[in-house]
């Protein structure tokens, strides 16, 4: 990848490396996640993905990236009954949904709406840390209840107002459906929600940090990154990657499929890294809970073609260091919990508006515009034609 990483020459003709895309380029210090591409480890605030995936909830996950420690007992039924308590999004709001064409794109519905939420706090201007955990539990609170509106309005369907019983995933799913979840679903999703909280500098908590660091508000950093996770090259991938398997349609097809993906160096959807370069420790626990619900609900054979996917691509890029990412399993767990293919995206937005909001926090306590630069390399002192020569 050496034309990705090169040297060049900037106006005064001093020479510069630059990394497209900022590879490898270190933007912040960030307390909030950690990552080792190299060996495949993820931490939130010092604690391995998968223990936090074993024994936390999506609750206690959120509490812990935004206020830096475990919860006591007491302070963590507290934080789950304030989350409750903010379920409720304006009726306005809801009426804004009810307005939207019912045929647009979630993720467009999504980020409308987060700017029109902003409307609805009166101190959406004052950047205080008090306010904006205030507004960041608002967020992440009122993000199942709104993605959850907009499925129902793009189905035609009557909303569903949300349960005070039901932990976030369940009522998440509760509000989505109709009707309370399983047992084993709600867990599927709290771990899934719990997965995706936080990772580093991807493309949309840049952009959140981006955003707020100019001292804009809360709600313009988090719907410019919701408008960021929406590109298939970052969470729109694992809708991509259903669409991908129902291209293929069966499980005899998968090897033509693939092969021709890579001979004629297209991506397949779900894999690749820019930090990873071995497995992503998401996409391992996923995998597993796609295998369960392939058994469960007597369908495996999507769960069997991602498998030979994966196969396929470790036996022909493995050694590139191209491997299954989270969005891979994703896919077939949320397909297999019966959710819709165009809800994946937004999931990872009720998921990733906890990390989203950490890092909004954590960017102005310690605040610097960002502020890059850009090398032009055209032509210089270029003549002004006037229009009637031209
Ligand atoms: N399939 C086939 N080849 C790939 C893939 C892939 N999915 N990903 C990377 N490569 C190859 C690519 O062709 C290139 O080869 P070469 O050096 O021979 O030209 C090399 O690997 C480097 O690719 P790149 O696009 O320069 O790498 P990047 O670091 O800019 O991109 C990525 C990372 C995630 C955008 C890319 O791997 C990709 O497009 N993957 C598919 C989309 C996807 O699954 N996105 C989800 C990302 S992870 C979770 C999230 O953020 O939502």
């Amino acid at each position: 990848m050496a034309d990705k990483v090169r040297e060049i020459f900037d106006e005064s003709g001093q020479a510069i490396e630059f990394r497209e895309g900022l590879e490898g380029v270190v933007a912040a210090l960030s307390m909030i996640s950690s990552i080792d591409g190299e060996k495949g480890i993820l931490l939130y605030r010092g604690i391995p993905i998968e223990e936090l995936a074993a024994h936390s909830t999506f609750e206690e996950t959120t509490y812990f990236l935004l206020n830096s420690r475990l919860p006591k007992q007491q302070e963590l039924r507290d934080f789950e009954q304030q989350l409750k308590s903010h379920r409720q999004v304006p009726a306005a709001v809801l009426d804004l949904i009810r307005s939207f064409p019912a045929n647009a794109n979630a993720m467009d519905l999504l980020r409308t709406t987060v700017s029109g939420l902003g409307l609805y706090d009166p101190d959406s201007q004052t950047n205080t840390v008090e306010k904006n955990i205030e507004r960041a539990i608002n967020l992440i609170a009122s993000f199942p209840t709104i993605v959850a509106a907009i499925q129902r309005r793009r189905s035609g369907k009557e909303f569903v107002a949300p349960q005070q019983d039901l932990s976030h995933a369940a009522n998440f799913l509760y509000m989505v459906n109709g009707e309370a979840p399983s047992e084993y679903a709600a867990k599927v999703l709290d771990v899934a929600l719990i997965l995706h909280a936080d990772h580093g500098f991807n493309a949309s908590t840049f952009t959140a940090r981006v955003v707020i660091s100019s001292l804009s508000d809360m709600y313009s950093a988090i719907s410019a990154a919701v408008g960021s996770l929406k590109g298939p090259l970052h969470g729109g991938a694992n809708s991509e990657v259903m669409s991908t398997l129902q291209e293929i349609g069966s499980l005899d097809k998968v090897e033509e499929y693939v092969m021709n993906r890579l001979a004629t160096k297209q991506k397949v959807m779900g894999f690749g890294h820019r930090v990873y370069h071995t497995y992503d420790p998401r996409a391992r626990i996923l995998s597993q809970f796609s295998q369960k619900l392939a058994q469960q609900t007597g369908n495996t054979k999507w769960y069997e073609m991602s498998r030979k996917i994966e196969e396929i691509m470790r036996r022909e890029v493995g050694s590139k260091g191209i491997y299954p990412n989270v969005d891979f399993y994703s896919a077939t767990v949320y397909y297999y919990m019966g959710l819709d293919q165009d809800l994946f995206t937004p999931i990872f937005a009720v998921s990733r508006i906890s990390g989203w909001t950490a890092h909004v926090i954590e960017q102005l306590q310690n605040n610097r515009l960002f502020r890059p630069r850009a090398i032009y390399p055209g032509p210089k002192n270029v003549p002004y034609v006037p229009i009637n020569d031209r």
